[in-house]
């Protein structure tokens, strides 16, 4: 069943993605080689319980830390570890926040310092697909058009690996409500989409093959053929004419370009968010 939300939970649940929003400005911040990403674990840890939330991956089906942040070949739900990042590296982080009720869930793809022509430019796809399928998230579309829109501008613009396994949902009370929102899929197909949905629409996109396995840990996805993933992710609200995001990547992107560790040329490239 879908849970439609009315204009006052819409506002509670921007707070939600706006704490995510802050969280990753303030990693984009620290982010450099060196730093190992269960220090950035418990850092987005406390910054989360400091502003009054609860780190909603934290025991979600025995998920065992507060976020999930997935380096090079790993596509998500990476385990946070004592490894430190290094220059070359490109790193997803995703975080989510129950604050008031609701869930805010997004995610983000940073690059440490010079990163190869072939994977700046992923990065750039894979953002450019996320605001593609953003655009289609209007009522009356339907969620098979949200999917259309990113599959076709990542696997059959580029030839990228649009990964089957996973997909973005509705977002709300809980941190997966229906629809399911593929990356992949035919335009004019699935549900129906009406005012006060929410939506975290997240295209996971694999430079080589589609093709992605389980660690034994049960839960880091890593790529089949060990080629780089990319994976950004914004909560987005359904309205009559034109899409409400939640989530505020300005003030994460703001931080990156004032990080000289991050690589951010990119950001200059294709941004649509006003
Ligand atoms: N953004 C991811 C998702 O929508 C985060 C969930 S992973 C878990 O599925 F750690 F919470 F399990
Ligand atoms: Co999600």
């Amino acid at each position: 069943m879908i849970h439609y939300k009315t204009p006052a939970e819409v506002e509670l649940m921007r707070q939600s993605a706006l704490l995510v929003s802050k969280t990753l400005t303030e990693v984009a911040k620290i982010l450099k080689p060196g730093i190992t990403t269960l220090s950035l674990d418990e850092f987005i840890g406390a910054y989360i319980r400091d502003n009054k939330a609860v780190p909603s991956f934290l025991n979600y089906r025995g998920y065992p830390y507060n976020s999930c942040i997935s380096v090079n070949d790993v596509v998500v739900h990476g385990f946070p570890t004592k490894n430190e990042l290094k220059e070359g590296d490109i790193v997803s982080i995703d975080v989510g926040v129950f604050k008031n009720g609701y869930h805010g869930d997004h995610a983000y793809t940073f690059a440490l310092g010079n990163i190869p022509e072939e994977i700046i430019q992923l990065i750039r796809v894979t953002k450019e697909s996320l605001y593609k399928g953003i655009e289609k998230a209007v009522a009356g579309n339907r969620v098979g058009d949200i999917s259309f829109a990113i599959q076709e501008h990542t696997e059959k613009k580029y030839g990228y690996g649009v990964v089957r396994e996973l997909v973005g949902h509705g977002l709300g009370k809980s941190m997966h409500e229906e629809p399911q929102v593929p990356n992949y899929g035919r335009r004019g197909s699935g549900a129906k989409m009406k005012e006060g949905l929410v939506l975290a629409i997240e295209p996971m996109i694999n430079l080589g093959v589609k093709d992605v396995y389980t660690e034994d840990d049960g839960w880091t996805i890593r790529t089949k053929d060990h080629k780089p993933s990319v994976h950004f992710e914004h909560d987005v609200h359904v309205q009559k004419n034109a899409p409400d995001i939640l989530s505020d990547y300005s003030i994460i992107e703001a931080a990156e370009k004032a990080n000289a560790n991050l690589f951010s040329e990119y950001n200059a490239i294709a941004i649509h968010q006003k």
